[in-house]
């Protein structure tokens, strides 16, 4: 007799992905700046160390919040009974004008249609069990976020078609790949309730741009279908780079707001990456469709936000002078650390997805380093730089990209110093790659090699390399501008 369910022993949970065993071997292996500094540098976490100063002084300077007080008062018996599942009213309030206030109060929120869950990850899940049947699908355009796997499929049953984006475009979704996704679940036998999409994307580091959200309206009306917008990332913008636009923003601006695609839109929200604060468990769920909130909000019982913790943060997210200059610093140092990490690489002679304006992360190209173009290769090249060179970053076919040899490296959840370090080893790794045997396979052992740098030959290739792409690029933007002239947006 089997003593575990089906569900809890099936494997769509994606726990033996190589994106969830890297943090395994980090766990085994980690770096510390004092105890252990040949360990393994933790790059695959999307974690925002940068800002807990501000976090902390906001405390410090607000103590009665921490101590559960209000006006020199305890609360500690009202929050300790508190156990609404519609939330605290005062955190939905702040809540949503932290979220408009992040999208520059170009669009606005009403608290009434929030549904508090515990993190994005219970909002997405909550969402699949109100929008899609077991044996239902969504798209989602590829490279995407591994956890989705677990979230959008393990307990809901449902099904997820990939929308294959490709290098060509800078991974920009496309009408044609928006429309082969389709035709694949069609022939999968999945009927298609919906396009989940991450905006900023994770794992590309890139907003959307106003062509790619009028394409997916464009889209979901022609099928009838719901759009979810998980928007976990949408504080998490370098400044002076290329603003966040929401689909809701495009949606009233287009007047959307007056049809009924209006209510097949949803927003996923959580305070996990722009506040840094993925411990607190606050996530979000926003729709415009009564059913679909009333629903959420009963399923939210499953997954609520403790009441100190709503209490905390309202209080928070209420002072609009520390949420302003909260975001506006936050970015600031969210732009240098960027810089630091694609300085690192440039050094290395490996190059990333050039318009990366947000996320905690870097979409990096290491496809030069493959010894052949296959995911094999992409796994070979993983386990070198997490044993030898001692740094967990996530493979791309981990995110389902469907063109091995990139990663994501993420670049929030450590030191200046440690960041700095962890290039080095990139750097020196690369060296001894060129030097021993230029694009035939790597080395065995690094850990005792002496630091080279790149012969002439090799930098001759790099800049071909670069150059190529360069022309790629300028030739994929025509590509999609002819496309969109094609489509009419
Ligand atoms: C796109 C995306 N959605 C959801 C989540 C889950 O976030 P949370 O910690 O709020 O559950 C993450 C976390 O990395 C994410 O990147």
């Amino acid at each position: 007799m089997k003593l575990l369910s089906r569900k809890a022993m099936c494997n769509t949970h994606g726990q033996d992905s190589s994106y969830f065993l890297g943090w395994q071997e980090y766990e085994n292996n980690p770096f510390d700046e004092v105890q252990n500094r040949n360990g393994i540098i933790q790059m695959g976490l999307a974690e925002n160390q940068l800002s807990f100063d501000l976090l902390e002084s906001w405390l410090a300077n607000n103590p009665d919040v921490a101590g559960f007080k209000r006006d020199g008062n305890s609360i500690f018996r009202e929050l300790a009974l508190f156990q609404d599942y519609h939330g605290l009213p005062s955190f939905k309030k702040a809540l949503v004008e932290f979220m408009a206030e992040i999208r520059g109060n170009r669009v606005t929120f009403d608290p009434s249609r929030i549904v508090l869950t515990a993190g994005a990850t219970s909002a997405n899940e909550t969402l699949m069990f109100c929008l899609a049947e077991a044996g239902e699908a969504f798209l989602l355009p590829t490279p995407y976020y591994p956890g989705f796997d677990r979230d959008l499929k393990w307990r809901t049953g449902a099904e997820i078609v990939p929308i294959h984006c490709t290098s060509s475009n800078g991974f920009q979704i496309t009408a044609s790949a928006l429309e082969e996704a389709y035709q694949e679940a069609e022939k999968r036998n999945l009927r298609v309730k919906g396009v989940l999409v991450t905006n900023p994307s994770n794992p590309l580091g890139t907003t959307m741009t106003r062509n790619e959200l009028n394409l997916l309206i464009k889209f979901i009306t022609a099928k009838n279908i719901h759009l979810i917008s998980d928007e976990i990332y949408s504080g998490t913008v370098f400044k002076h780079s290329p603003r966040f636009v929401s689909v809701m923003e495009v949606l009233k601006d287009r007047d959307y707001d007056k049809t009924e695609v209006w209510n097949r839109v949803h927003i996923v929200y959580s305070l996990s990456k722009d506040l840094g604060l993925p411990g607190f468990r606050v996530g979000a769920i926003y729709s415009n469709d009564d059913m679909v909130v009333a629903a959420a909000t009963k399923m939210s019982s499953f997954g609520l936000v403790s009441s100190q913790t709503q209490y905390l943060l309202s209080a928070l997210l209420s002072d609009k002078k520390f949420t302003k200059n909260y975001i506006s610093e936050n970015q600031k140092r969210l732009g240098k650390r960027q810089r630091m990490l694609v300085m690192g690489l440039q050094k290395a002679g490996i190059s990333w997805l050039e318009s990366n304006n947000a996320g905690l992360f870097c979409w990096v190209d290491m496809r030069h380093l493959l010894h052949s173009n296959t995911f094999e290769e992409e796994m070979e090249l993983w386990k070198k730089i997490v044993y030898d060179v001692g740094l967990n970053i996530s493979p791309g076919s981990s995110c389902h990209c469907s063109e091995p040899g990139w990663f994501r490296v993420c670049f929030a959840n450590m030191s200046e110093a440690t960041l700095n370090l962890a290039m080095q080893r990139l750097t020196d790794f690369v060296a001894e790659y060129s030097t021993a045997n230029g694009h035939k396979r790597l080395h065995h052992s690094s850990k005792n090699s002496k630091k080279t740098s790149l012969t002439l030959p090799d930098k001759w290739l790099i800049r071909r390399l670069n150059w190529i792409r360069k022309i790629q690029k300028w030739l994929s933007r025509h590509l999609n501008w002819i496309e969109k002239i094609q489509n009419g947006c």
